[in-house]
Formats: C-alpha cells, sequence, structure tokens
C-alpha cells in the first residue's frame, strides 16, 4: 500500500451536513425523484443525489440495493418509471446509452461484456466504436475510416500498455482471467476520453495479485482529471480510495458522507455493515493481507 501513499482524499465536496441528498460545490450528476420498479418490486427510488465533481465516489449497499440499476438508468441502459438526471447540466433522461458515453460518461460492467471471440484489441476499438456510433461519412469514404482506425490502434495500444494488456493484443479475450477482463473493460472505457467513468464492482472475482493494480488504476483516473463514480462491496477498497461514500439500501439513499464518518452511522451498521460484519470484512481484511503473502 506504500505507493499509494501519497495520494490524497478530496474534502469539502459538500455544503451543509452529510446527510441523503445533500448538495455538493460542484456536483457533476444531479438526480431527482428517479424510480423504477420491477413488477411489485421497487428497485430503485432516489429522491435527490448529488455525484462530486473531480473526486472518487462508492456507492455500497446490500445485494438487491439497487445499485447496478440505477447504474442503468443513469447511463440509459434502462430506462425508470419516473425522474430526471442532469450529467454536467445537461439533461439525460431519454438519452440512448452510446450518447452518453460520448457526452463523457462511461460505465463498465458487473459482469464484464468483454466479447470472448474478438481479440483484446479488437475489443477496445469495437467498444470505443460503438460508444462513438459509427458515421455515414466514414463508410462512404474508407480513407478517412482507415486514417481514424489507425489513430484508434495507437490510442487502444497506448491503453492496454497501461493496463500491462498489451502483449495479449492478439489473444481471444476468452482466455483472459476474471481480472485482466475487468482491466480490458476499464481499458476500454477510456478509449473515449470519459469526464465520469462508472465502475460497477471492479474488485468482483479479481485475483488477489491484481487487487492492487487495480487500486491504483482507479486512484489514477482522479489524478488525471477524471471523476469516479464505483459500486464495490470490498469495503477496505472503500475506505482506502473514495472520497465520499454513498449507501443504497432497498432502492434508497439511506445515508452519505465521507468515508469515515458515513460507516459508523447507525443506519449503515443497521443496513449494511452489520450484517457483513462477521463475513465480509474479515475476508476482505483477510484477502487484503493475502495479497502480500502471495504476491511476492
Ligand atoms: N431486469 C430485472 N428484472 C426484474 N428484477 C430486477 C431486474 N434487475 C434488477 N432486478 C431486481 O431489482 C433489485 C435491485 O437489483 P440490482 O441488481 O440493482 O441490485 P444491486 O444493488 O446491484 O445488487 P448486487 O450488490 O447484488 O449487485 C433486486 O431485487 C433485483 O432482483
Ligand atoms: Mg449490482
Amino acid at each position: 500500500m506504500s505507493s499509494n501513499s501519497e495520494h490524497q482524499k478530496s474534502t469539502g465536496l459538500h455544503i451543509g451536513t452529510a446527510a441523503p441528498g445533500v448538495q455538493k460545490v460542484n456536483p457533476i450528476l444531479v438526480i431527482d425523484h428517479v424510480k423504477k420498479s420491477f413488477g411489485g418490486l421497487t428497485a430503485v427510488d432516489v429522491q435527490h443525489l448529488e455525484i462530486p465533481s473531480g473526486a472518487i465516489t462508492a456507492l455500497i449497499g446490500p445485494n438487491g440495493a439497487g445499485k447496478t440499476t440505477l447504474f442503468n438508468l443513469l447511463t440509459g441502459f434502462d430506462t425508470p418509471d419516473t425522474g430526471a438526471w442532469s450529467f454536467k447540466g445537461k439533461e439525460l433522461a431519454g438519452v440512448p446509452s452510446f450518447k452518453v458515453a460520448q457526452m463523457g460518461q462511461v460505465r463498465t460492467f458487473q459482469l464484464t461484456k468483454a466479447l470472448s471471440l474478438l481479440t483484446v484489441l479488437e475489443n477496445m476499438k469495437l467498444g470505443a466504436k460503438n460508444q462513438t456510433g459509427e458515421k455515414l461519412l466514414n463508410s462512404l469514404f474508407p480513407f478517412l475510416w482507415r486514417k481514424q482506425d489507425n489513430e484508434l490502434e495507437a490510442k487502444a495500444m497506448e491503453l492496454l500498455k497501461r493496463f500491462k494488456l498489451d502483449a495479449k493484443k492478439d489473444d481471444f479475450a476468452a482466455s483472459l482471467s476474471g481480472g485482466q477482463r475487468k482491466l480490458l473493460e476499464m481499458a476500454r472505457a477510456l478509449m473515449t476520453d470519459p469526464v465520469l467513468v462508472m465502475l460497477d464492482e471492479p474488485m468482483a472475482g479479481v485475483n488477489p495479485a491484481l487487487t492492487q493494480s487495480l487500486l491504483e488504476h482507479v486512484l489514477n483516473l482522479k489524478k488525471e482529471g477524471m471523476t469516479v463514480l464505483f459500486v464495490e462491496h470490498d469495503m477496505h477498497m472503500v475506505r482506502h480510495i473514495a472520497d465520499w461514500v454513498v449507501v443504497m439500501a432497498e432502492g434508497k439513499v439511506v445515508a452519505e458522507g465521507p468515508p469515515d464518518s458515513v460507516m459508523k452511522e447507525q443506519a449503515v451498521i443497521d443496513a449494511y455493515l452489520g450484517a457483513h460484519q462477521d463475513t465480509d470484512l474479515g475476508v476482505v481484511t483477510g484477502r487484503i493481507k493475502v495479497i502480500s503473502e502471495e504476491g511476492k
């Protein structure tokens, strides 16, 4: 963990008392009355939520709390029953996912969506194209497309190098480990130079040998000026890298605040930590120790 010690937590992100819906000094996402039900089940019911710019925000909560559903709604992969939200001041309701990405808001998936039968490099290039949308002009003028393709490839290789996947560029994505696939997804999300990167459980299923480098990659996104919103069950990671924590339970935001104080709140302990205290937290702490032992 020593290489992370210079990492600075962002403070002074909110105005007034930290509580659900608290105003942020410089919000990048502002969410109002976003509701989504599946049959009789209310998966998401967020009255008001602001995500601070330039910081790392963790979205935590028990299984089924609505975290992934909220991600899906905010990125245009699903539509809410009601509600509105804006990204950098622009209304996003009804905007399709590829446009959302084009505007600078990208996400990764809890279950990685790397295309197994494509190579690592093809995944990178295709991801970028899907997100920018194919332009008619390019199909009419192949020389334009080729130039763009060369540029895409150069950019993809640069990112693959950074995520230590460059040696695997011609391997099928299917041959990657779970952790490498998570890295590929993160690398692919960066192909469009996003402003906001949303990661759904970046550490889930990742081999302990890769967790440290994943942490570093997330911290680097912030260092480079991006805003990060991530869903994570690993409380060690949350405490270590989050500047702000939002807690969801049963579709609602039940608490938010800086990591150290929010995790002491009774509502959070009741909704989440209490149930995990004996299991996940112990396991997580153990796992982080295991890394350093196994990592040599
Ligand atoms: N497509 C769907 N159809 C029906 N129910 C759904 C659908 N997607 C999610 N749900 C339900 O909505 C609730 C919220 O699910 P969601 O996946 O958003 O939770 P989560 O907080 O991401 O949980 P986890 O930590 O397990 O990933 C759950 O009860 C889930 O079963
Ligand atoms: Mg989820």
